[in-house]
Order: structure tokens, then sequence, then C-alpha cells
């Protein structure tokens, strides 16, 4: 089993790492093998929507995007964490997560996500949506835990007080664990399910 965990947080020991790596220790005490990547201070350029991807299948800004492509195609999950930036994630976060997941051709289907949010106070709940519509527009099952998957903290390190919060990580890792292992023995089973040639109406009737 291979995860991916992107940490959307401009610090790479801030809050939001200490709670994906809350996450990482159960995912490693479980065989699974883990990479994390940070998004840190680069500047990630937004999607143009220029759709060149269609055409080579990779982005035409060779930046992270392109980097974190291949390994998203091997993972049997993918954990997004963000700190709350304005009742949503981090804008850099986004702009990596749009150019990866339009520019990425490969299937993504029964590859599970999880998604984080940590904040001083609010708009946690908003943020944690807009990251798991990454993973249900892709065909990706959802991992869900104990609560919304947020924990609390301003400082760095504040996140560690909030035993709660914490305990969700490790809860949601262990979830994501049991939910990578079933989805393996059911595409060994069953195969994935089959797919209709994709129908875009755009409204038009
Ligand atoms: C630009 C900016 C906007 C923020 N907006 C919010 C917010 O809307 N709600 C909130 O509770 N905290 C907000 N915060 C606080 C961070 O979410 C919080 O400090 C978090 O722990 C930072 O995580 P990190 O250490 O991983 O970067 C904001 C911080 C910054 C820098």
């Amino acid at each position: 089993m291979n995860v991916l965990i992107i940490n959307g947080s401009p610090h790479s020991q801030g809050n939001t790492f200490l709670a994906l790596q809350e996450m990482r220790k159960v995912l490693e005490n479980n065989g699974v093998q883990v990479t994390m990547a940070h998004v840190g201070q680069q500047s990630i350029q937004g999607c143009t929507g220029c759709r060149k991807c269609r055409d080579t299948g990779r982005c035409v800004f060779d930046d992270m995007v392109n980097t974190l492509a291949p390994l998203l195609e091997k993972a049997d999950g993918l954990i997004v964490g963000s700190p709350v930036y304005f009742a949503s994630p981090n804008a850099s976060l986004l702009a990596l997560m749009d150019r990866l997941m339009f520019s990425t051709p490969f299937d993504k289907t029964m590859k599970v996500g999880a998604s984080v949010v940590v904040a001083r106070r609010g708009g946690l709940s908003s943020s944690f949506d807009v990251l798991n519509k990454y993973f249900t527009i892709s065909g990706m099952p959802v991992v869900s835990g104990q609560y919304w998957n947020s924990v609390h903290g301003s400082a760095a390190g504040e996140v560690l007080k909030d035993a709660e919060g914490m305990q969700g990580m490790r809860t949601l890792a262990a979830n994501m664990v049991f939910l990578m292992q079933s989805i393996q023995l059911g595409k060994e089973k069953y195969g994935l399910p089959e797919r209709e040639k994709a129908v875009q109406t755009n409204f038009i009737r």
C-alpha cells in the first residue's frame, strides 16, 4: 500500500504538518509506504485552462504538479492537508490541486482520498468540503474519521494540545488503511466497476 500526503501549508513543520504526521505514524505502523510533499512557500501557478494536458498528459507549467503526478498514479490513497485561510484551503494548495487533478490522465477510480484541515478557530467545514470535492469528482471514495477531520491550533505546535483533533487523525488513518485493504481485495475479486463513455451535456439540451 502506498499513500501520497500533500501538506498544503507554507510551514513545513507547522500545525498541518503535525496533524499529517500523526496520520503518517499510523499508516507506517500498518506497513503503508508514505511520501509527504510540501507545497511550502513555492509560488504555484493556477490553471490557465489551456487544455494542452489533454494532448500531452502533463501540465505545461513544469513544476511540482508534474513531479507529484507519477506519485499519485502509483498511490492507493491521497491525503491532502491544509491550514484554513479565510475559511478556505490555502490558495497555493488549491492551484496545485486544480492542475494536478485536471492534467493527470490516469484513472483515479478507487484510490481513496482523505482531507485534513487546521485552523485557529473557524472555517474548517467549508475548507473540508472544498478539498473533498477533488476526490468525489474523480471516483475516489472519501475516507471518513470520527469528526470532520479538523484540528485546532494557531502558533506552530498548538495542535498537539487538541487531543480530540489528534485522535481524529489517528482514527482517520486507521480507517484509511482498512478502506485501502478492502478495496484491494474487492479489486482482486470483482475488478473495478465498468465505466460508460463519458457524456458531457454542458447544460445544452
Ligand atoms: C492568511 C491567513 C488566513 C487565516 N484564516 C483563518 C481563518 O479563516 N480561520 C481560522 O480559524 N484561522 C485562520 N488562520 C490561522 C491558521 O489557519 C492557523 O494558524 C493554522 O494553524 C496554520 O497552520 P500551519 O501551521 O500548518 O500553517 C489564517 C492564517 C493566515 C496566515
